[in-house]
């Protein structure tokens, strides 16, 4: 039986957003020193301290936002000791990764540089945990404030005379963890008061991210909708006799996004990045498809409370964790990335895209050396992951319109197991070509697939290109930094309103119709 793809040109109504193409960048590990920033002085050829070739990959993908400075550094990072002279920045202790020393170097000027350099918007997580309001506030103020000011002043000294523009700010990050180990009852008092202090000068507007739930705790969603996202009046104002506004229409808290984290991992037993059988590969695609149904119980928590969906669900931390490479320092959480981390991104971006909606910003982590990194570096040398190739492959969605899309098609069996063998996400771009992206979970299988488009226009033209390899645990190595990589698809036949092929196993395929 082949597998059948209904795609509703004529529904199309949401717009992937490209920020679901987002990534994130931590002091963590060699993400940050010895990965984007060399310094100045570094033989390795960078502009102002940011690695150069880094840069020229990341404007390929058109990398449309970065998060930083974590994860759980922003709870533990107070941002004044990085501005100013370099030399005179005070040094810290990074406690969440390592233990290792961190002299400041790359702070907020070296970060909203980087996000110059890459043409991307700037996420910035504030710190609640450890940090004060008055900090927060001041951080927005350094950032954003066009004028005389403390903290615009300040800025100036420090060689930026004008301020930045800036879209995302999170309150917070893992607020019921490494944040503080908060209650949610706690952290939206929290997210009330801090977000207060987040505000808006000369014209630049914030979109406020609160922390969201880990995994499937709806518990959190639940209480962070009630009480952050202004629906239901909570503060009576006694003092003043209608039609005068109460308080709480006045200050209700703004909260553009929720921030869900899941990764792909086996908490109890990480295992090797590289060195697994069909078994590992079987349960990481199950784990990778479970981000389907986190997605969906999320949403309709959040549904009661916003049933125009106007409050985001963004996953701004995403991906596959396993154990760290032999022989690398055990919380820097380096780790190869094979062909099975390349499907793992192409299911989880085609879970974001069918799921526009409501999904509107995703970060996986992390960008370099960390976690599912797209980038590794070796000292001056710069390898491009299966995940980077998959990123590349799936740019066309950006800001493209989502046309549904029913699959039918028939399981992987694996162990007592199942899996829908295809997962897929299609769009319409600007120009008017359709984007067809598709994976095949099956390592052994390969998969008669036929696509019904149900527009009027015949096809005229189709171009493809395929991620796959000989073996599941394939990756790029710096000896050998080509072995994956996309090439071209041929094989691929259409007729009036349909497109068959049949898709190999174990890859990634991407496909432009023309019309
Ligand atoms: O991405 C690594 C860590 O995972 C982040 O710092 C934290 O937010 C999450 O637990």
């Amino acid at each position: 039986m082949a597998s059948i793809l209904d795609l509703d040109l004529s529904k199309g109504k949401y717009v992937i957003s490209k920020h679901i193409y987002g990534h994130f960048a931590e002091h963590l590990g060699r993400c940050i020193y010895n990965g984007l920033w060399v310094g100045e002085d570094s033989p390795i050829p960078n502009t102002r301290g940011i690695r150069n070739d880094i840069v020229e990959a990341l404007k390929e993908i058109n990398i449309p936002n970065l998060r930083w400075p974590g994860g759980c550094f922003a709870d533990n990072y107070h941002w004044k000791d990085g501005i100013g002279p370099r030399e005179d920045r005070p040094y810290m202790i990074n406690t969440d990764w390592g233990h290792v020393v961190e002299n400041n170097h790359f702070g907020t000027h070296e970060f909203m540089d980087l996000c110059e350099q890459l043409e991307c918007e700037p996420y910035i997580c504030g710190n609640v945990g450890s940090g004060t309001v008055k900090e927060m506030q001041e951080w927005v103020e350094y950032l954003t404030f066009d004028g005389e000011s403390p903290m615009a002043n300040l800025r100036k000294k420090n060689g930026r005379e004008k301020p930045w523009s800036l879209n995302f700010f999170g309150i917070g990050n893992e607020n019921w963890g490494c944040g503080g180990l908060m209650k949610v009852e706690t952290y939206v008092e929290k997210y009330r008061q801090y977000q207060t202090y987040v505000s808006n000068y000369s014209g630049n507007e914030i979109k406020k991210i609160a922390c969201g739930p880990s995994e499937a705790d709806y518990h959190w969603t639940e209480v962070v909708m009630r009480e952050c996202t202004g629906q239901t009046p909570q503060l009576e104002n006694s003092t003043h006799d209608k039609p005068i506004k109460s308080a709480w229409e006045y200050y209700r808290p703004q909260l553009w996004g929720l921030g869900l984290h899941y990764y792909v991992r086996n908490r109890l037993n990480y295992t090797s990045a590289t060195k697994f059988n069909e078994d590992l590969w079987f349960e990481y695609m199950q784990r990778a498809v479970y981000m389907e149904e986190l997605i969906t119980n999320h949403s309709k928590v959040m549904d009661k409370y916003d049933p125009d969906k106007n409050v985001a669900l963004i996953v701004d931390e995403w991906g596959s964790w396993y154990e760290p490479e032999p022989g690398t320092h055990p919380r820097f959480l380096y780790q190869q990335n094979t062909l099975r981390d390349a499907l793992i991104a192409g299911i989880n971006l085609n879970i974001f895209n069918n799921h526009c909606d409501r999904v509107k910003m995703a970060n996986i982590a992390q960008l370099i050396n960390v976690l599912q990194a797209l980038i590794l570096t070796e000292g001056s040398e710069m390898i491009l992951t299966p995940t980077y190739h998959v990123f590349e492959m799936y740019k066309v969605h950006q800001d493209s319109t989502l046309i549904p899309i029913n699959i039918e098609t028939r399981d992987y069996q694996f162990g007592g197991g199942s899996l829908p063998i295809v997962n897929a996400s299609a769009s319409r771009d600007q120009q008017g070509k359709v984007h067809l992206t598709l994976c095949n979970l099956d390592p052994h299988n390969s998969e008669e697939i036929t696509c019904r488009l149900d527009g009027d226009k015949a096809i005229s033209s189709v171009n493809a290109r395929i991620l796959t390899a000989e073996t599941m645990n394939m990756c790029n190595t710096f000896e050998q930094p080509e072995q994956i990589k996309p090439i071209t698809f041929d094989d691929i036949k259409i007729q009036d309103n349909l497109v068959s092929f049949v898709l190999p196993g174990k890859s990634v395929l991407a496909v432009e119709l023309e019309f």
